[in-house]
């Protein structure tokens, strides 16, 4: 059987994501119950390796491996080899010869489709310039607690769009067959070659995938408004000409108005307070943006257990007593 990777949401069905939110969901609701799950990875051990600086993808995996019994290595690439130059596919053959699963943040895309090839244990996606998966299972179980539900909501994204964040999001929305609006400047659209997947995605689940240069049309009545910051990491020289072009994509207390009075507020986080989002949004009454946080521990338990497990997700979530399915 070859191994199961999580390296984007593209490369998951409708059921499987539906069965990861179902679960997160279970997940979060027994943390407390210790004997549950608790020794679910005893004996097994996630390595994750940082290319790029992190705190709620780090910690959330680290502490959501402990309490699931299983053990963590973080490292970063200057205290392997690797940041000497040994190659990442043969990282990738030693480590599956010690660890169970492996995580690995990083630049190009390309680096984590290179460590999942060479690697005999499944690789999870914590970042890399054009996808970050992890985040938007969290996301989605956000909406949910939040909504009650995910579909029949106006889902917007506003500013930077040719986002790691965004692409995972189209993915998610054209899966589960969401109603998904990104109002962006052209030059920050999304992905072409991934809003073309989307699309052919949201042609069997009905998905509603909107595209605009305006922020209004995209925040007129949306349920839940999404953004990210403009100047994503490895950008950090095109700082200055996207403060001036994302201007205009400020979610600020003026844009706020052109939700739903009882829309939320949602951000990946880290946030910079003036910039992408005000001071006034982002700690406001909308704002639902540390449940979101929170929440990446509690999906991030459910990719490792279904990673893990060697099951199908759907049939591990049956086998998990998950019977609030309908929530959806
Ligand atoms: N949202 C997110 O991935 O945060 P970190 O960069 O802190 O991991
Ligand atoms: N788009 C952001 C996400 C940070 C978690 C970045 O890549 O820097």
């Amino acid at each position: 059987m070859s191994v199961k990777h999580f390296l984007h949401l593209g490369a998951l069905t409708k059921d499987e994501l539906d069965a990861l939110i179902i679960l997160s969901q279970r997940i979060k609701h027994v943390r407390h119950q210790k004997s549950v799950f608790s020794e679910a990875l005893v004996g097994k051990t996630l390595a994750m390796i940082f290319e790029r600086p992190s705190t709620r993808t780090r910690i959330s995996f680290e502490v959501g491996m402990q309490e699931l019994g299983g053990r963590v290595l973080s490292l970063t690439t200057q205290e392997l080899q690797l940041g000497r130059g040994e190659p990442l596919e043969d990282t990738a053959q030693v480590l599956s010869r010690y660890v169970d699963i492996i995580l690995l943040r990083t630049s190009e895309h390309t680096r984590v489709e290179a460590l999942a090839a060479s690697s005999q244990v499944p690789v999870i996606n914590g970042l890399s310039d054009i996808h970050h998966p992890t985040q938007v299972v969290a996301d989605l179980l956000t909406i949910l607690e939040h909504k009650g539900r995910l579909r029949d909501l106006k889902i917007a994204y506003v500013g930077d769009a040719h986002n790691n964040v965004t692409h995972d999001w189209l993915f998610a929305a054209a899966l589960l067959g969401l109603d998904f609006h990104i109002a962006a400047p052209e030059m920050y659209g999304p992905s072409p070659a991934i809003l073309q997947k989307a699309r052919t995605f949201a042609a069997s689940s009905g998905a509603r995938l909107a595209l605009t240069d305006d922020p209004r049309a995209a925040l007129s009545n949306a349920d839940v408004v999404i953004t990210d910051v403009w100047t994503s990491m490895g950008r950090e020289e095109e700082r200055d000409i996207r403060l001036k072009h994302l201007k205009p994509y400020q979610v600020n207390e003026e844009a706020m108005q052109y939700a739903q009075e009882d829309a939320i507020f949602m951000h990946c986080l880290p946030a910079h307070r003036g910039e992408e989002v005000t001071k006034a949004v982002m700690d406001g009454p909308q704002s639902v943006v540390f449940d979101e946080a929170e929440n990446r521990l509690h999906a991030h338990k459910a990719i490792l257990l279904w990673l893990l497990s060697g099951q199908n997700i759907e049939a591990f979530v049956q086998d998990a007593s998950v019977k609030d399915k309908a929530l959806i």
